[in-house]
């Protein structure tokens, strides 16, 4: 038998894909062909998605028909809304997410705070601002509303991460949509993963001012502990999400009256930079960005997931159109030939 890939299975290619690519050194990500710095400026999350799914940017007419039949969806199944009702009040974001896109999958015809009524989604509006809306209750400012889109476009897509490749397991067994997409919201919860950015905002709290970050630092690399928000597998250089996302959290956070919140990251950030040679990924500045739009900590996972639900989704249909069982081996590295001893011998 061939010996074992690295531990992870760092840089293995497990197949191919025409949705996204990444140079890990030059700090390079492409959505099919386009470098995202080429998209974030100019073109919205729904758009983002379009291309994704479609390989080629959609005409006026054909987005504005995409966005309506997104927002003919949005609502949910009320069998699910009850379904979500009825979990412990405790049960954090993330994991109603995960039940709620199951239980979608059960009631869809094609395939914390439990007190709450939700609001009725409005297909009026554009998912960003129909987002603001359902989660703050009001109208949220322009201003607002594309920067929340702006991460989400910068969260849609990044070859065979965590959650998406477990999304494409599940699909090349032909299982369905929502059991794919379930089980990436499962991978993301994690805080190696999607999780990072709740955690890394919850560091940035911790810290609690500019001048703490040297102490807590010392203290923190001395107990050898992860500083979430930080490193990535593919990556050795600029994370390239992170350059807009950096620059989006100056200029929020400014506006929001949290320049502290900015202060604290970059200090973070040039410390682990200069003395662990590790950079900020995606998570670290979009913590901060959310913090100054408001979103409640616990909502910044499953943001993520709205977002990267563009990828996932997306995965599945190219792994459906080329189809075969993702079946590895693993490296037996156990003991052999052991003999059977009775119970009472044992
Ligand atoms: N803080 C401190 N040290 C870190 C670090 C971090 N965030 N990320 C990596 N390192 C260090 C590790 O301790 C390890 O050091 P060692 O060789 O002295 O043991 C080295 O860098 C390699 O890290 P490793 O965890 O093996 O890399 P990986 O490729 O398996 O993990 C991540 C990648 C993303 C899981 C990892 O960087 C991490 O845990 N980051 C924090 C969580 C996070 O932000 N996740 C979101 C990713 S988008």
């Amino acid at each position: 038998m061939t010996a074992a890939a690295g531990k992870g299975l760092e840089g293995v290619v497990a197949s191919q894909t025409s949705l996204s690519f990444i140079d890990g050194l030059k700090g390079i990500l492409v959505y099919r062909g386009y470098n995202i710095h080429e998209l974030a400026p100019n073109v919205s999350f729904p758009e983002s998605v379009f291309l994704l799914w479609n390989g080629r940017l959609p005409r006026r007419t054909e987005l504005d028909e995409f966005e309506s039949a997104l927002a003919a969806q949005r609502a949910l199944d009320p069998r699910t809304v009850e379904g979500l009702k009825g979990l412990p009040a405790e049960t954090v974001p993330m994991s109603a997410l995960r039940t709620g896109v199951s239980l979608e999958g059960v009631y869809d015809p094609d395939a914390e705070d439990n007190s709450l009524e939700p609001l009725e989604p409005d297909p009026t509006l554009s998912l960003s601002a129909d987002f603001v809306r359902m989660a703050n209750g009001e109208p949220g400012t322009e201003e607002a509303v594309e920067a929340l889109d702006r991460t989400l476009l910068l969260y849609l897509d990044h070859g065979f991460n965590a959650s998406t490749f477990a999304c494409r397991v599940i699909a090349a067994t032909l299982g369905d949509m929502h059991s794919a997409v379930t089980g990436g919201v499962g991978a993301l919860k994690g805080e190696l993963h999607g999780g990072a950015n709740a955690r890394a905002m919850h560091t940035l709290i911790e810290i609690g001012d500019p001048e703490n970050v040297g102490p807590w630092l010392d203290r923190a690399f001395a107990e050898k502990r992860k500083i979430m928000g930080f490193g990535h597998r593919v990556y050795k250089t600029e994370d390239p999400r992170a350059t807009h996302l950096r620059e989006m959290s100056r200029v929020l956070t400014q506006q929001a009256g949290l320049e502290k919140f900015y202060e604290m990251s970059r200090k973070l950030e040039d410390r682990m930079i200069s003395e662990k040679g590790i950079n900020p990924n995606v998570d670290f500045y979009c913590a901060t960005v959310y913090y100054a739009l408001g979103i409640p900590i616990d909502l910044y996972t499953p943001l993520f997931a709205m977002g990267r639900m563009g990828g996932w989704t997306a995965h599945v249909m190219e792994q459906h159109a080329d189809n075969r069982l993702i079946r590895p081996r693993a490296e037996y590295v156990g003991e052999m030939d052991l003999r059977w001893v009775p119970m009472d011998q044992r």
